[in-house]
């Protein structure tokens, strides 16, 4: 009984224990949220490793480590380490992002599995957007623009196209024209509203019902004359949107407005910094809506920005998910951490 032997998944078997089940990512992510409105979680502010001041997360790169627990069924403690390097894709054809999670048991502690979280990170992510897509933007929304066509786009475009019913146009804009063109070709084959590539920011955003900035872009772009009455922005990277232009908004959400603000990177917490906006003007985060104790969208007018950090009790609860499934079916290997401790 003292043997330890974890589960490791590799990113084919966390896909084929169903990692790009979007469904099924969207139903954990909601539960997840509706737990950390409950307050049912133990969740750490996460450290970061930097070579420089924030802005060089976006040329040089950076590590985080996100760790945390979540309670109801899922009941698991977990750890997500994940560098983040974005010159990858272009001078290493490897994408940005490469991450790893590691599962443990929350009442032993000993490890249950180990496996790539790059997929589960990246669908964690597109989730969290559409549970907010379902709760904040306009119920007949049609039109969503997308602003960066690299892989955050893709789970975002999976799970919005999935929680927008009504959607039947998406705009994508790449400063890589190229790349964005392979989007659309790729991604019309696994969602129903039609793809165009478009020629600039301005095009992806104007006149659309939702909008995502997911970009690896160090300069503001993002115009507030070009966002409509009644449309969600979700700004997934930091520096997309100048903080002067949250007082366009009439609510601003975030997921965890602890870390947010400590981290003082993302929009939202640098227009509170900076005195563009009030503290009080955070609405609020998005586990509150999904628990009741907020209200999300009340009007068809409201110019609403959702600006997550992503949260780590994700990683843990769609891991879990994955997990659960691998071991059910049988995929992944069996690894010894020990035969018999050393020490007890
Ligand atoms: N908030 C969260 O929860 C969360 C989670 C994961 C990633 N992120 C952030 O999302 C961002 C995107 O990540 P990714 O994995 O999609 O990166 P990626 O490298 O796969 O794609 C980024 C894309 O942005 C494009 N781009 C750069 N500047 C642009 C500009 N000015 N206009 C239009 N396109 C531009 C690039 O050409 C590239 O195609 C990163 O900044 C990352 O840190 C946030």
């Amino acid at each position: 009984m003292q043997a330890v032997n974890f589960l490791y998944l590799s990113q084919e078997e966390v896909i084929a224990a169903g990692g790009l089940d979007m469904d099924g990512t969207l139903a954990m992510v909601e539960d997840t949220f509706r737990l950390w409105g409950k307050g049912d979680y133990v969740q750490p502010t996460k450290p970061a490793i930097r070579w420089g001041p924030p802005i060089t997360e976006n040329t040089r790169g950076r590590v985080i480590a996100m760790p945390a627990y979540i309670g109801g069924d899922i009941d698991m403690l977990g750890i997500k380490w994940i560098p983040s390097m974005p010159m990858n894709p272009v001078k290493h054809g490897i994408p940005r992002a490469c991450a790893l999670i590691v599962l443990n048991d929350p009442y032993t502690g000993v490890p249950v599995a180990v496996m790539d979280g790059t997929v589960i990170s990246a669908m964690r992510t597109g989730a969290a957007s559409g549970v907010a897509a379902k709760y904040l933007a306009k119920q007949d929304a049609s039109i969503l623009g997308l602003v960066g066509a690299g892989v955050q786009n893709r789970t975002q475009l999976m799970a919005i196209s999935r929680t927008i019913p009504a959607l039947k146009e998406v705009r994508v804009f790449d400063v890589n024209q190229d790349k964005a063109r392979g989007f659309c070709e790729d991604m019309a084959t696994q969602v129903q509203p039609a793809l165009r590539a478009v020629g600039s920011a301005r095009e992806a955003i104007e006149g659309t019902d939702a909008f995502v900035t997911a970009t690896v872009s160090s300069e503001a772009y993002v115009q507030p004359d070009w966002i409509k009455d009644g449309a969600l922005h979700i700004e997934i990277s930091s520096w997309d949107t100048h903080p002067s232009a949250l007082v366009i908004y009439d609510k601003i959400f975030v997921d965890d407005w602890k870390t947010i603000k400590h981290g003082a990177k993302h929009v939202s917490a640098r227009a509170v910094v900076e005195g563009v906006i009030p503290e009080s003007r955070i609405s609020g985060e998005l586990g509150e809506i999904v628990a009741g104790t907020k209200p999300g969208r009340e009007t068809d007018k409201e110019k609403i920005l959702f600006n997550p950090i992503g949260l780590p009790v994700n990683d843990v609860s769609e891991a879990t998910r994955i997990f659960r499934v691998a071991k059910e079916k049988g995929i992944g290997r069996t690894l010894p951490l020990w035969e018999k401790p050393i020490w007890v």
